[in-house]
């Protein structure tokens, strides 16, 4: 199994280019089922994840066609509305198909997620929502069994803000019969970023970005073109790990407006930060000064940025407090950077982070995504080597991250 083996202590130096991002690519996949027509992708990241997905709609019978960037998705015949456990399990974003599959076959059978690393990471909302347009929902045997004549639009007022069950109603509601009113909806850049998509094929959404998103179905959805936005925590990842090892860098083809909170703590941290259209380049001369972070649905601090700037917090100057509020396991990599002597006391849902002058290399685990960028930033500012074990876990989320360090100056390599 690949490794990752990481010398740190070198600033960075020099420029990258941001992927087309995970989570906006992953929900907007999933609504060429609501439609026969073509859609065609640019900026898709080459990511694992992206695979699942492919594999995932091949099985329904979408054609799926990708080269570079490029990808293009026609469900012309939908052969099976079934996500099988086998996929489901190893990406809990498949559950994106049970809207659109409802809305456009009548029917789905998608497997329960389960829990995960992360938390328990229940659907109750995806369901609640959906039976509220008038679908049916059984569990049976580990699966969710939903049948629906056709959907009818609702006020829908959501228990807590969920970011994938905003995306599956949406694309629900595009096809249902009459208005849906989704109230307190994620507002998440991703979640616009589909919605977008979602009116190029021809569906009727006002309000997203606000927590009052207003969807008038239509009969049926068109083909469309549409780019993907920018990787925002890809962005934010890179930034943390100049603000930790010092340097320069400048990330091109980032969407700077979506990443407010994450530059607000960076700024406090001493870095100095410029944003031009399209890019942000980042500075940092000194030792990071301690920033406490609270993860909060956005315009909050998101909570995948929570394990990168903890592994900042670990050689900041001062205390910081990093509280997480949207998962309630999401602390796993504070261990891991324990063994990279990393000062952390976890108090309920806060961890308490005294800076300590520098960390030193050592294998640690990586345990999910988010937490693996931590390690990997923590890993670029030990002394000596470190070496991440189970590094699937990156190649989910971040595309040709040791190419990109190694264009930083940063001594990343992949080992068997
Ligand atoms: N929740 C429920 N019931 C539901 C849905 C969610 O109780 O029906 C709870 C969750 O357990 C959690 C909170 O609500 O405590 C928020 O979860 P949310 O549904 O927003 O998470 P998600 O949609 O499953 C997406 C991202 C995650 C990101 C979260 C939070 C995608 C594909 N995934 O997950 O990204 O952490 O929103 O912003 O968009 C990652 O990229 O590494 C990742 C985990």
């Amino acid at each position: 199994m690949d490794k990752l083996r990481i010398s740190g202590g070198r600033p960075l130096q020099g420029e990258v280019s941001v992927s087309g991002a995970k989570n906006a690519a992953l929900p907007i996949m999933c609504a060429a089922l609501l439609t026969s027509r073509s859609l065609a992708l640019t900026n898709v990241p080459r990511l694992m994840d992206i695979s699942t997905m492919t594999k995932l709609l091949a099985q329904m019978g979408v054609a799926v066609e990708r080269s570079s960037d490029k990808m293009s998705l026609c469900a012309q015949g939908i052969k099976d509305p079934t996500a099988s456990y086998d996929l489901v399990k190893t990406m809990r974003a498949s559950v994106l198909v049970l809207g659109p599959l409802l809305a456009r076959c009548g029917r789905a059978k998608v497997s329960l997620p389960g829990g995960c690393a992360i938390g328990l990471r229940p659907v109750d909302q995806h369901v609640k929502g959906l039976q509220a347009m008038g679908a049916t929902i059984t569990i049976e045997h580990g699966y969710m069994h939903a049948a629906a004549e056709r959907l009818q639009g609702a006020r829908i007022v959501m228990d807590l803000v969920t970011v994938t069950g905003t995306e599956n109603l949406m694309m629900a509601a595009a096809l249902a019969e009459g208005t849906t009113l989704l109230e307190n909806a994620a507002r998440e850049p991703e979640v616009v970023d589909l919605a977008k998509c979602l009116i190029a094929m021809g569906a009727k959404i006002e309000g997203a970005g606000s927590d009052v998103i207003r969807i008038e179905g239509v009969r049926s959805l068109g083909g469309a073109s549409h780019r993907v936005m920018p990787d925002r925590i890809e962005t934010g990842t890179y930034l943390a790990a100049a603000a930790a090892a010092g340097g320069r860098v400048r990330l091109t083809g980032a969407a700077p407006d979506t990443l407010d909170a994450c530059l607000e703590k960076l700024r406090e941290a001493g870095a100095r930060i410029a944003v031009q259209h399209g890019s942000i380049e980042i500075e940092m001369a000194q030792r990071p000064a301690a920033v406490s972070v609270r993860t909060a649905p956005y315009p909050g601090f998101a909570t995948d940025m929570q394990a990168q700037f903890m592994a900042l917090a670990t050689v900041a100057n001062g205390t910081a407090l990093i509280t997480e509020t949207i998962f309630e396991n999401r602390f796993m990599h504070a261990l891991e950077l324990q063994r990279l002597g990393a000062d952390i006391s976890i108090q309920g849902n806060t961890a308490v982070v005294k800076g300590v002058e520098r960390l030193q290399g050592a294998t640690v685990m990586a345990t999910d995504l988010r937490a693996s960028a931590g390690l990997v930033i923590a890993g670029l500012v030990a002394e000596g080597q470190t070496v991440i074990d189970r590094i699937y876990h990156l190649d989910r989320g971040y595309e040709a991250l040791e190419k990109k360090f190694a264009a930083l100056g940063a001594r990343v390599e992949r080992i068997q």
